[in-house]
């Protein structure tokens, strides 16, 4: 069994040896596959479901951008949405190109780019029906102007920002910023994620670049990797 929202709303958190689990959050593994991989993908998997099919309303057919493609959750948003039958173009660095490509990302883009929101619209030129940010940067002044009409742009990451809102682009255009963070998800929302998280897991479309295993006791020397930004392209697995 599998459990996804340990450590909010007053539940235990997950650096435990032993955890109470309310039934209601609480999944059948998928069969066959290495928990140590299914651990790592987890969240990913089940935030980018909120995020493209709840939040975002994804329809097959559409234009994603993923800035951000080639992050844990970039990389599941780019997995889903393709397999979803959207067109996926992703913002990543240019050695992480090929990754999202594999993913299903149709066209990559180095969001280093001087002259990126140009760079999106040549790639995009019906417009975005689906803008999501996972690196946060939340730079709303050009990306309102690249969607398509009723377009969204859903906010996950980049608590601190303090975007420009082209306030006339947005409402004219039919165009919608939404905003979701997982902790708020219904029991219900939870379960169909963790129905597609089984799936995709099964399927083997997701699986995290390198996993870095460390004992329960290792869960300072984990948190010291991650504040200094020590982990890029690696997911630590706590092991009991
Ligand atoms: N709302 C929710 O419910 C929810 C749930 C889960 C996670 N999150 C949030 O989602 C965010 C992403 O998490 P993560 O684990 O996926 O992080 P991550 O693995 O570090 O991914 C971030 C990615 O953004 C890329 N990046 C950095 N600067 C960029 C820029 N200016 N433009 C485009 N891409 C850029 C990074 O590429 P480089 O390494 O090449 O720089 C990296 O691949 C975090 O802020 C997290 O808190 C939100």
């Amino acid at each position: 069994m599998w459990c996804n929202s340990l450590g909010y709303g007053g539940r235990q958190g997950s650096a435990a040896e032993q955890a109470v689990v309310p039934v209601d959050r609480l999944y059948r593994w998928p069969g066959g596959v290495d928990p140590a991989i299914a651990v790592t993908m987890l969240h990913p998997v089940a935030t980018a479901y909120l995020a493209l099919f709840v939040h975002g309303r994804l329809r097959p057919g559409e234009t994603v951008v993923v800035a951000g493609g080639a992050g844990n959750v970039g990389a599941a948003l780019v997995a889903l949405a393709a397999t979803a039958g959207a067109r996926v173009v992703a913002t990543a660095s240019p050695g992480d190109a090929d990754f999202c490509r594999r993913n299903g990302a149709a066209d990559v883009l180095d969001y280093r780019a001087p002259d990126l929101a140009e760079r999106l619209r040549s790639a995009c030129p019906e417009g975005v029906d689906l803008y999501l940010d996972t690196a946060g940067r939340n730079e709303l002044a050009w990306t309102i102007d690249l969607l398509a009409v009723r377009g969204r742009v859903v906010v996950l990451a980049g608590g601190d920002t303090r975007p420009v809102l082209p306030v006339g682009a947005l409402y004219r255009n039919d165009r919608a910023v939404i905003g979701f963070v997982i902790s708020h998800a219904t029991t219900a929302e939870l379960a169909e994620a963790a129905a597609l998280v089984n799936r995709t897991l099964a399927a083997g479309r997701v699986a995290p670049r390198e996993v870095l295993p460390l004992p329960l006791s290792a869960v300072g020397e984990a948190h010291g990797l991650l504040e200094r930004g020590e982990l890029r392209g690696r997911r630590v697995v706590i092991r009991p």
